[in-house]
């Protein structure tokens, strides 16, 4: 396990991205004491354009962080489910527009077909957006087991689940509306976690 170093996993993700963005890298730094558990090409079939990191921190170990990079510039979503499909998904759906806004939303799934809504309990907290000319990045952290007893909220544990990410190339205008691409992988997300990992 490390520390994250952000630059180095950013220029990872543009050496792994088609060519011709070498030189557009994104720097992007965490306060200190994050622990990188594991980190994943979401995509590999699909361009290698979605990155994801999971992890703690050291202080806490009970605040889980998430980090997403993608070679888009519209919105980007993770999620997590016991299915393939986005209906019953906690999902987080995040986007900066051209003039620096961003938006970072804890979501569910309600349905297999249209946008997730807005969660009623925000349990996600943001910890760096950053946008380039090419790529977005999120990281976030948010607690394994969250207070949201409404099922809303996927409660962490040491199995393998569904990890669904999406992008879009635009940003939203208004709601946001279909990805541009999608897609599933398992992933156990706290495995090498110092508690939750233990069986
Ligand atoms: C924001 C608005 C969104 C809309 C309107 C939308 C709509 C849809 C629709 C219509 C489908 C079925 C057609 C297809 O397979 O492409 C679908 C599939 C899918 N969506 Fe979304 N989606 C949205 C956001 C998201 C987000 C944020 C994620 C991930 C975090 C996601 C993950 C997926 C996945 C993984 C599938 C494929 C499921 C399968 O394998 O059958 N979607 N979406």
């Amino acid at each position: 396990m490390h520390s994250v170093n952000f630059e180095k996993i950013f220029l990872t993700v543009a050496i792994l991205a088609p060519v011709g963005i070498l030189a557009q890298t994104l720097e992007a730094s965490l306060p200190p004491g994050f622990m990188i558990c594991g980190d994943q090409i979401m995509d590999p079939a699909k361009g290698s354009k979605v990155r994801f990191w999971w992890g703690y921190h050291e202080m806490d170990p009970s605040r889980l962080f998430f980090v997403v990079a993608a070679k888009a510039k519209g919105y980007v979503g993770i999620g997590f489910n016991n299915r393939e499909q986005m209906k019953g998904a906690d999902m987080v759906l995040g986007w900066i527009t051209s003039n620096g806004t961003v938006t970072f939303e804890d979501r569910f799934g309600s349905t297999d077909f249209a946008s997730p809504i807005l969660d009623k309990e925000q349990n996600v907290k943001l910890e760096v957006a950053k946008e380039n000319a090419t790529h977005t990045l999120f990281a976030w952290t948010r607690p394994a087991k969250t207070s949201d007893t409404s099922g809303q909220d996927w409660q962490i544990n040491n199995e393998m689940i569904e990890v669904l990410w999406a992008y879009t190339d635009e940003d939203p205008i208004g709601a946001p509306a279909m990805h541009t691409e999608r897609g599933h992988m398992k992933l156990n997300l706290v495995e090498k976690h110092p508690t939750l990992g233990k069986p």
